[in-house]
């Protein structure tokens, strides 16, 4: 397994997460993010804790883990919902990151938010759809 590039990315993932993790509030954080996790879990690479807010979700590629979201919902659910966009969301370094991600997508004419979750290892090329639900509208 590379994981050197592993490491890159996770190093590279902390360090933006942590520069933004006063700059939005607007999911709050969970209780225990500013805790380091057991490194057990990292193999030793220095452990990271709970979800971040994601800063920059025009990224492309956030665009694509929500994007992915809707069209593997479609599958699993056979329905056809038609992304639109990431609103907001978090993520998660693990053995991989976990994203939840707030999605905007139309059904018909109307556009609905729906929370995925989507796990990637992206030195794999490997993502899944861990869960998808429609959200109250507010
Ligand atoms: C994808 O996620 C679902 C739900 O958590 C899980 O049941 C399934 O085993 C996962 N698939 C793979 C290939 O990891």
């Amino acid at each position: 397994m590379r994981t050197q590039s592993f490491l890159v990315l996770v190093v590279f993932f902390y360090v933006t997460s942590t520069f933004v993790f006063h700059a939005n509030s607007a999911i709050a954080p969970a209780p225990n993010d500013h805790k380091k996790a057991s490194p057990a879990r990292l193999g030793g690479g220095g452990g990271l804790g709970g979800y971040k807010p994601i800063e920059d979700v025009k990224d492309p590629h956030i665009q694509d883990v929500g994007k992915f979201a809707v069209s593997e919902y479609n599958k699993q659910a056979k329905t056809n919902l038609r992304f639109s966009n990431v609103i907001k969301g978090q993520m998660q370094t693990v053995a991989g990151i976990n994203y939840r991600l707030v999605i905007a997508a139309k059904k018909g004419g109307a556009t609905n938010n729906y929370l995925g979750e989507v796990y990637e290892r992206p030195w794999e090329g490997f993502m899944n759809l861990t869960s998808f639900r429609a959200l109250l509208r507010g």
